[in-house]
């Protein structure tokens, strides 16, 4: 089925009005861009925007060790090279001295709340929170945490997502920064003709349980070229979201397909299809089922080995299959992010065959990695092109940093990305994504020094 509201969405905000979220470009201070959220309920008492949108920081007053000491700015505050790093949860600070900067205000009798706040370049996700003032405790089922009904999130199977999102554009005049670079405009929408679609498909999985018995889902990004040229087969990427996730993140909280018409049309890769599956509820002994979002249901991620053995056993063969997707590792890639980067290092190392190119993205890797001898034995592990990337203000900076400590040990040559603004989240991963298509895909094996200059 094809989900073509995400497409018609994006272009809808930049471009009209709409009921909830309305971008505004404003040609002043602070950055140039100011964003109306809207939302309309009679019997609320107090409305606050949370669900993923944060407060601000700058690279002065930020840590990797402590979210506490950060900026924590109102956006009204903003000043060029402020970015926002994600606290972890609870998102919402019960201490009661810190007063979240996304409380709307109600401006009508019947129930009409509003607000407005100048914005930076970048991608926001939210959902509103009605008569809630701690994050963890708003919930979807008790009426809590509503989300915005005139911009539905992207998702594969209804409830699968619990917050919707929107992409501000740079104005370079207000936001340009002589320290950082946060132009995130590579994420907006590409000219029509260079759009891809990305549809949600359901596949045989046998023990999948959900979105039905022996059903799993994920979604797939078709560039805009596909189907047009006969018998051509495509370059096929693999996106795995991270723990909590699913296979409908990239596109609904990362806008991966507008990331990806950028890089195609900009020429940094040629026309690429990219499946985003999800890695929960495929089989019962890998642990109960999964329900997105619902925080009194916390379930183990599953071991990768066995989510590789099961993706190797129905989801490749299904996508090569049913799609026109090259058949041979030198045009197959794997990324994913934090536990997806777990994922990920397992393909190196255990389906070594399969792909050419990994992109380790915030990894929450650990050891044993791979030592002289496992290359001595599989040598083929020096030859791939790895990018290992994470944010400098990423709680997984240390394990990112041990896993290349191991990679430099064998004497492989990854490409590295330090994101300067970047935290455990999507401006990161958005980030890691845009430089995996620069710098990586698809590029002359082995890397080396010169690789992708
Ligand atoms: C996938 O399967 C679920 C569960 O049967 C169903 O609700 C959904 O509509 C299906 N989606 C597609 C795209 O077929
Ligand atoms: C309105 O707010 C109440 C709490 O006062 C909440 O239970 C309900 O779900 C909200 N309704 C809508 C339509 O957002
Ligand atoms: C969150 O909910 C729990 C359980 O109902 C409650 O004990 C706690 O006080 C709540 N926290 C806040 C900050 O409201
Ligand atoms: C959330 O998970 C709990 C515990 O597994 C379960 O009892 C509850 O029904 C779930 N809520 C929803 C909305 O699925
Ligand atoms: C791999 O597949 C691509 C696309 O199908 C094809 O162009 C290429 O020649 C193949 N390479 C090998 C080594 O088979
Ligand atoms: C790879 O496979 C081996 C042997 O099955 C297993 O012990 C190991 O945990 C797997 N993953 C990694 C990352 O080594």
């Amino acid at each position: 089925m094809l989900l073509s509201t995400t497409f018609a969405l994006a272009g809808l905000l930049v471009l009209e009005a709409s009921a909830s979220v309305r971008i505004r470009k404003t040609g002043r201070p602070p950055t140039g861009y100011e964003v109306d959220f809207r939302y309309v309920n009679a019997t609320a008492k107090r409305v606050l925007i949370g669900g993923g949108i944060q407060p601000f920081t700058d690279q002065f007053h930020a840590t990797g060790t402590s979210y506490r000491f950060n900026g924590r700015y109102d956006p009204h505050e903003y000043q060029p090279g402020d970015f926002y790093v994600s606290n972890p949860s609870p998102q919402l600070p019960a201490e009661p001295a810190y007063k979240w900067p996304y409380e709307m205000k109600k401006v009508s009798d019947d129930g009409v709340w509003t607000y407005t706040a100048p914005l930076p370049s970048g991608i926001y996700s939210f959902a509103y929170l009605v008569d809630c003032n701690y994050a963890p405790n708003c919930t979807i089922d008790t009426g809590h945490l509503v989300i915005d009904p005139d911009l539905p999130p992207f998702m594969n199977v209804p409830g699968d997502q619990v917050a919707s999102s929107f992409q501000v554009p740079f104005d370079a005049r207000f936001q340009a920064s002589p320290e950082l670079n946060t132009n995130f405009d590579y994420a907006l929408d590409a000219p029509k003709k260079h759009r891809g679609r990305v549809f949600t498909v359901n596949y045989t999985s046998p023990g999948s349980l959900h979105p039905a018995p022996d059903i799993h889902d994920f979604s797939i990004y078709l560039p805009a070229e596909y189907g047009k040229v006969p018998g051509k087969k495509y370059p096929l990427l693999y996106l795995s979201h991270g723990a909590g996730g699913n296979g409908a993140d990239w596109e609904n909280l990362g806008r991966m397909s507008h990331i990806m018409d950028n890089l195609i049309r900009e020429g940094h890769i040629p026309p690429t299809v990219v499946v985003t599956p999800s890695f929960y509820n495929l089989d019962p002994s890998l642990g109960p089922r999964f329900i997105y979002g619902n925080r009194s249901n916390p379930v183990p991620v599953p071991p990768a080995a066995k989510v590789r053995e099961n993706f190797e056993r129905y989801l490749f063969p299904w996508v090569e299959s049913h799609y026109d997707v090259c058949q041979n590792a030198s045009c197959r890639a794997f990324a994913g992010l934090s536990m997806g980067g777990v994922l990920t290092y397992e393909m190196y190392v255990n389906a070594t065959e399969q792909f050419e190119y990994y992109g380790l993205f915030s990894p929450a890797t650990n050891p044993p990695y791979i030592d002289a001898a496992a290359v001595r034995e599989k040598p083929a592990l020096l030859s791939k092109g790895l990018m290992v990337a994470y944010g400098l203000y990423d709680f997984v900076f240390p394990q990112a940093r041990d896993l290349q400590t191991a990679l430099d040990a064998v004497g492989l040559r990854y490409i590295n990305r330090v994101t300067p603004f970047g935290s455990h989240y999507w401006n990161t991963w958005q980030d890691e994504l845009w430089w995996f298509g620069v710098k990586v895909l698809w590029k002359p094996l082995p890397f080396d020094v010169r690789t992708g200059r």
